[in-house]
């Protein structure tokens, strides 16, 4: 009877002892779910600190966060399948840091964000950005044309990021409306040719569909940005 109450007590022990376990391995898990999704965010962080660089013609800028992503580690228990995308972000994140010049920067950020979405696809992970917000509205004006600008830049490169179909739609649709005249920028002509290569890139843009297609496109587009910023003296301060 002593022997079978002991034995009782272990068996009970034994079960609390799993039930613990358990408990603590679930709670753990949970903490790797929230230190990778913080540890996304601070993907994000980088690798539009890296486009902003770019846009703003800022090579030196762009470096740092592209250094980043070339060497940081992921947080533990990711998936070994989802390794060749990590791999791939840290090759192009490498051209990015080590770019001769913007335009290899802009194509290489470009491939950043398509290797992103590339991942969110592979481990059916949508990316849910503000895709719908309402762009600025049309006054013919530099700035307002600008920020138009940068709203056509910021979807296009969710669309890539998310990967979103809408989000590259919408972009590449404002990026072909978006209208200045010479006179507005100083009538420099390779700044009249960006404007001009600009909205062309629009509206083929809106009729490119596959990843690799949309990050050339939009690396391409970015340099335009750079270029003109470069010969105007104008763009983003800080952005
Ligand atoms: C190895 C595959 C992989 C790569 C590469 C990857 N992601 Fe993710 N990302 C995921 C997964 C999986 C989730 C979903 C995480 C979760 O919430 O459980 C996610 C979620 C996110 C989120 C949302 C986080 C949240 O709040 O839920 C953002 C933002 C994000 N990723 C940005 C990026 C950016 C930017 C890059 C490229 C620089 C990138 N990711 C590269 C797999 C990847
Ligand atoms: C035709 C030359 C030209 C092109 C092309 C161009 N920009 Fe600009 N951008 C300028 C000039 C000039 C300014 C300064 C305008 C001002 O001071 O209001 C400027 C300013 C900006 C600003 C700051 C606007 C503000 O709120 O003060 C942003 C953001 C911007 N550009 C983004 C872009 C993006 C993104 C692209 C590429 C899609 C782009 N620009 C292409 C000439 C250009």
């Amino acid at each position: 009877m002593v022997l079978n109450t002991r034995l009782v007590f272990t068996i009970l022990l034994a079960v609390l002892i799993g039930i613990v376990l358990l408990f603590i391995a679930d709670v753990a898990s949970q903490d790797e779910v929230m230190t990778f999704r913080e540890h996304m965010h601070g993907h994000l962080d980088e690798v539009s600190a890296v486009k902003a660089g770019v846009v703003a013609g800022d090579l030196d800028a762009a470096r740092r966060p592209a250094t980043w992503l070339a060497e940081h580690e992921e947080p533990p228990g990711m998936p070994e399948a989802w390794a060749p995308y990590v791999e791939e972000l840290r090759r192009h994140a490498r051209v990015a840091a080590d770019a001769a010049d913007l335009e290899m920067a802009a194509v290489a950020v470009s491939e950043i964000a398509r290797t992103c979405g590339e991942c969110h696809r592979a481990t059916g992970f949508d990316v849910a950005f503000g895709y719908d917000q309402r762009p600025p509205v049309d006054v013919q004006n530099l700035t307002t044309q600008m920020q138009r600008h940068l709203w056509a830049a910021d979807r296009m490169w969710d669309a890539l990021i998310g990967p979103s179909d809408n989000a590259w739609r919408w972009g590449t649709e404002m990026l072909a409306e978006v209208k200045l005249s010479p006179e507005q920028f100083g009538g420099d002509t390779k700044a009249q040719a960006a404007m001009e290569r600009l909205s062309e890139l629009g509206r083929q843009g809106s009729l490119v569909t596959s990843g690799p297609a949309r990050a050339g496109l939009y690396g391409e587009f970015l340099a335009q940005c750079a270029a003109c910023h470069g010969v105007t003296g104008g763009g983003p301060g800080n952005y």
